[in-house]
């Protein structure tokens, strides 16, 4: 069996793939229309929020456009702060829809320093939306200042905070509600332990102010669409209904766990990655204190090649891991710790690593 060491699409337990091989049902029917209830109670949990959430048949890149369709006016003034290529992203996607983008990169390994977004946001005083993305997927950091960032952005008049948190929500703790969070964003192939295809976006009554009043053309993604189909049962276009039924056993699982328990779950898994890098005499991207708990990027020693120690892992280990994204291609080895995971897969994980560097010639 492949260990896939990734960080998503993520492996799924046996009972949710099984889920998935259901036979169809008609979209517009009261089957469906329960287990949407039902799973939007589930996420909305996993969310800790009573926000409005809604699922999108989309992968996460779909729920990013969906944010920025919905919430940026075309000519807006806005502001994205990125540490890595998921950050980027906002950059492209508010670029392509006509937003006049104020960039704020902090370096890969670093997380973003609120203080240094206050004094972005003091700079051009017409700035009320803010994207950042929570999990550096690319980079294996995890901002740490949500719950701060957000009092600054609501500090101005319409201020609005939209989080990437496709590779964090579901694996650590994200309190939508209590950190004031306004619109969030996450995905099924990460930790939902679900296929990829389904992605999730929560708003609250910030969010859907500005949506109502933002003149920016959308259709496919048009939230309160989503909103209003949600109402009776349905979404307003075909939705990706055999992932929806893995969603649906997978928050059974992930409920009857707890979400304390997947939390420190995680939290050990990644520490004990990190460790076991450690140990074997590696050094890590992320600055110690931001380390992501769903993902570790693990530098490359000098003189040594990533694509072949990737190679080297999947050939005589049955175990991939994810290359460098951008100027990160090549220089890490990123670990992917999330969802379906457990000891014994960290552990196969660790061993495919050093025995693949030992092959490579690393002598630590
Ligand atoms: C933090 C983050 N944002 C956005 C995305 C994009 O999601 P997708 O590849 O599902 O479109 C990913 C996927 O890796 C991610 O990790």
């Amino acid at each position: 069996m492949v260990n896939l060491r990734i960080p998503g699409p993520t492996p799924v337990p046996v009972e949710v793939a099984q889920a998935g091989a259901a036979p169809m049902i008609n979209h517009r029917g009261p089957e469906f229309a329960a287990m949407a209830a039902r799973t939007t109670e589930g996420v909305k949990k996993v969310y800790q929020t009573t926000n409005d959430v809604v699922t999108l048949s989309a992968s996460g890149t779909g729920a990013m456009e969906a944010a920025v369709v919905n919430l940026m006016a075309p000519g807006e003034e806005v502001l994205v702060v990125s540490i890595g290529e998921f950050g980027d992203r906002f950059m492209n996607l508010v670029k392509i829809y006509g937003g006049k983008l104020t960039e704020l990169k902090f370096d890969p390994g670093l997380a973003a320093d609120v203080n240094k977004i206050e004094d972005a946001l003091k700079k051009n005083p017409a700035i009320k939306t803010v994207f950042i993305t929570h999990n550096e997927t690319s980079t294996g950091v995890t901002n740490p200042i949500l719950p701060d960032l957000a009092k600054v952005v609501h500090a101005r008049d319409g201020g609005v905070l939209i989080v990437d948190a496709i590779s964090s929500l579901s694996s650590v703790p994200v309190k939508t509600d209590e950190w004031d969070l306004d619109v969030v964003l996450s995905g099924s192939q990460k930790g939902w332990m679900t296929a990829p295809g389904l992605a999730f976006v929560s708003m609250n009554e910030r969010a859907w102010a500005k949506a109502a009043a933002n003149p920016q053309p959308r259709f496919y993604f048009d939230l309160k669409r989503h909103l209003d189909s949600l109402k009776s049962g349905q979404t307003p276009w075909t939705p990706a209904v055999s992932v929806w039924f893995q969603l649906d056993k997978s928050l059974e699982l992930m409920l009857a766990e707890g979400l304390d328990q997947i939390f420190a779950r995680h939290h050990r898994l990644a520490s004990k990655v990190r460790n076991g890098a450690k140990a074997m005499g590696l050094k890590l991207l992320a600055s110690e204190g931001v380390e992501s708990d769903t993902v570790t990027a693990i530098r490359v020693p000098e003189g040594l090649n990533g694509d072949e120690i990737i190679k080297t892992a999947i050939k005589e280990y049955d175990t991939v891991f994810a290359g460098g994204q951008g100027g990160l291609k090549g220089k890490i080895i990123r670990f992917g710790h999330l969802g379906y995971v457990t000891d014994s897969d960290i552990d196969a994980g660790l061993d495919a690593l050093k025995g693949s560097l030992a092959k490579v010639g690393f002598k630590a």
